[in-house]
């Protein structure tokens, strides 16, 4: 008998302190191969029953070393991540990680946390029918856009996932956007984009570049559009132009639990419009559609700041990122904008600035003007320590269209196994300051026992991400939306990514988890005092997650999450109707979906 069937036992027998709970396949209640063959002639033949994804790399059927290398080379890349079902960039518990089988560590690969059977969904009707299909067979259920999410949200052990990566109905430009109901009042008289399935925001992009437009969307291409990111609020380098991405959303499709399709604006089921726009994906319904403002593209100036320590520095980058922190705020307000990180590189720190200005204005005087303000306020202050404490490198350049200067920069980011993740927002006041409490924050942050080998192999790596999303009019509360309020006072969103080490030990992974929490979150919370967090980048094991996440929106979020789905169907972990379930463990980290009694 394998350690994991002897897991099921404890399950098994830990069902009997929970009410009820949703049927598993070692369940007596699990469907029968006839039903879940009817299922699939519904669908039409796009049931998969899941394997795990490195099964070739473990002895038995399907063993293959040269398929097993192949996926082990793509393990963290975005693009083939997402080309699967049950494809997640962040597995906290990788039950089946690509190794080279000879090597014993790991005896047995299963599905784990990852659903059991997905829906290959290609229409809305698929939606509808894998809903009730859950709903009435009592299985778990599971939506599944790209599999970005860090706290699991797009698994679920025993599921049943909907899946929609080829739910992909169409790009539509509006040259003057009308709301589907003629007499739903629009205060928007521009453009527009109905995303039509699931989407990556590199698609958009290039959509909207061919009419001249841009979106807000995230830093990464890969990211998927119209769920938890835009459901769950939305950054990028465009947002403190234009706002969160969320604020862009002018209408909704949504799938209720009920498998009906409504329509969600603000005239027409306008709780749950709201609801959709900050209170995060995978609760209120399944999203198949939704329509965002687009803008008419500009000249974007663009700062590449890089900052190389030297082979023996013992803090000048860390000290120096600190300083330059307490700086954002004043180049915020130029309308610099973009996402820089720190991190230790070959065995030295290295911080990197890709900061953009999305330009109203693009004469030499205007330009100049801007480049004045980032050289007064950061590159001048580096320069008595370049060559001494670090080295300085620091590029312009103008491009004449956002699109062009996205293209000609990277901005993919690789998966990886098992990172851990602190983040806070910040306000004006806390950054500009608070030098001192900021520099040992920083060393704070930085502490851990491991550190970046390489660009891409990210075990046991970590770094500091800082991103320069807010400010501008993400300021501006927007009706209709349920972000965090923290948000709307925020000027950086400070992360912290730790990654564990290969083949780390449960013993290791609590002492990691909590030193994030009860270290780096702490320290992050006692700079930031009544701010918060972003809901999709933040500290899952955060005993504060509602607070922290939403703010004062929690409870009204969660009465919009028990009007639209009473019984249930959806739930998510560290979601917004959390409550009232829970996954019974029993002393591994998944297990069947209970309800409390
Ligand atoms: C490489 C990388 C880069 C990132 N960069 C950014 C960034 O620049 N800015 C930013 O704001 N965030 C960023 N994120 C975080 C990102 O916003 C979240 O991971 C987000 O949850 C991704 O949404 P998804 O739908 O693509 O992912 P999924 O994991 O598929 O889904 C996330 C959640 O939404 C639910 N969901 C998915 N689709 C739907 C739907 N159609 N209807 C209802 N619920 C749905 C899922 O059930 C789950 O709860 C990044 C993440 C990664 C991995
Ligand atoms: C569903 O049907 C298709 C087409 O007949 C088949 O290829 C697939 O294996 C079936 N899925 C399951 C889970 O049986
Ligand atoms: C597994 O290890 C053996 C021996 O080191 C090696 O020859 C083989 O190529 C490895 N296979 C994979 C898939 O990495
Ligand atoms: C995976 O990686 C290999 C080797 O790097 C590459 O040739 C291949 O195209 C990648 N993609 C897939 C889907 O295997
Ligand atoms: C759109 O609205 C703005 C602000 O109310 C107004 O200035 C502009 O003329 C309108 N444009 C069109 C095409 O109606
Ligand atoms: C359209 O909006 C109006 C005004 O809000 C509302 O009364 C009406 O019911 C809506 N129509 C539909 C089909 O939802
Ligand atoms: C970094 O700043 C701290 C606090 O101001 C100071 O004590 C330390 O000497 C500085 N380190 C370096 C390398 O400049
Ligand atoms: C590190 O080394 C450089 C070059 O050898 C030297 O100029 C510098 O003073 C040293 N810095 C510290 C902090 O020791
Ligand atoms: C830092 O010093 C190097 C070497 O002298 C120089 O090439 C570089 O331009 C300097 N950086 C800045 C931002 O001036």
């Amino acid at each position: 008998m394998g350690p994991f069937f002897q897991f099921l036992l404890i399950f098994a027998a830990a069902h009997n302190a929970f009410a009820k709970c949703r049927c598993t396949p070692e369940d007596d209640c699990w469907p029968s191969a006839s039903k879940w063959n009817a299922l699939n002639n519904t669908v039409a033949g796009r049931l998969i029953q899941n394997e795990p994804l490195a099964k070739a790399c473990y002895p038995g059927p399907g063993y293959s070393e040269s398929k097993c290398r192949r996926i082990a080379a793509n393990w963290t890349d975005e693009y083939w991540i997402a080309e699967s079902p049950i494809g997640y960039s962040y597995p906290l518990i990788d039950t089946c990680p690509p190794i080279n089988a000879s090597i014993p560590a790991y005896p047995s690969c299963d599905l784990g946390n990852s659903p059991v059977y997905s829906i290959d969904a290609t229409q809305r009707q698929d939606v509808a029918t894998g809903i009730k299909f859950g709903k009435a067979n009592n299985i778990r259920l599971v939506i599944k856009n790209t599999g970005h999410d860090i706290s699991l949200r797009s698994q679920g052990y025993g599921s049943l996932s909907i899946w929609l990566r080829n739910l992909r109905s169409g790009l539509q430009f509006h040259k003057v956007f009308s709301p589907s109901n003629v007499s739903c009042e629009t205060n928007w008289n521009g453009s527009a984009i109905s995303i039509g399935g699931g989407y990556v925001w590199q698609d958009v992009y290039d959509f909207a570049a061919k009419r001249g437009h841009v979106v807000v969307g995230g830093a990464d291409p890969t990211v998927g559009c119209i769920g938890g990111y835009l459901q769950g609020g939305g950054h990028g380098s465009l947002s403190h132009e234009f706002g969160l991405a969320t604020d862009q959303v002018l209408e909704y499709q949504v799938v209720l639990a009920s498998g009906r399709t409504v329509t969600a604006n603000s005239c027409q089921n306008a709780d749950l419009f709201t609801a959709l726009r900050g209170g995060g994906g995978g609760t209120y319904g399944v999203v198949v559609s939704a329509t965002i403002k687009t803008y008419p593209t500009r000249p974007t100036l663009y700062n590449s700041l890089t900052i190389t320590g030297l082979q023996n520095d013992s803090g000048s980058v860390l000290n120096a990122t600190a300083r330059m922190i307490s700086k954002f705020p004043a180049i915020v307000e130029e309308g610099f904008a973009g996402t820089s990180l720190m991190g230790k590189v070959d065995g030295v720190w290295v911080y990197n600035a890709p900061f953009i200005k999305f330009l109203t204005d693009d004469s030499p005087g205007a330009i100049a003007h801007a480049k004045e303000v980032m050289n007064r306020e950061i590159i001048n202050e580096l320069l008595p320590g370049n060559g001494t404490k670090y080295h300085v490198d620091s590029q312009w350049q103008t491009y004449r269209s956002w699109h062009e200067w996205y293209e000609a920069v990277p901005h993919t980011t690789p998966g990886a196994n098992q990172p851990m993740m602190a983040s806070r927002l910040f306000g004006k006041k806390s950054l500009v300051s608070r030098q001192e409490d900021l520099t040992e924050l920083v060393h704070i942050l930085s502490t851990s026992g491991h550190h970046l080998t390489t660009g891409s192999d990210l075990t046991g790596g970590s770094f500091m991400i800082m991103n320069i999303v807010a400010g501008g009019n993400v300021l501006e509360n927007t009706p209709h939306t349920s972000v965090n309020p923290a948000w709307r006072k925020a000027y950086l969103l400070l992360q912290q990514v730790d990654f564990l080490v290969a083949n780390a030990g449960s013993a290791e992974i609590k002492k990691a988890k909590d030193q994030l929490t009860t270290k780096k979150v702490a320290a992050m919370k006692e700079l930031a005092p009544g701010m918060g967090t972003y809901v999709n980048e933040a500290d899952s094991w955060d005993a504060e997650w509602r607070k922290d996440w939403f703010g004062d929106e929690y409870d009204w979020l969660l009465s919009i999450k028990r009007k639209y789905d009473p019984d249930d169907v959806f739930w998510c972990w560290r979601c917004v109707g959390d409550e009232g379930w829970e996954e019974v463990t029993g002393g591994t980290l998944f297990g069947p979906l209970c309800k409390v009694k």
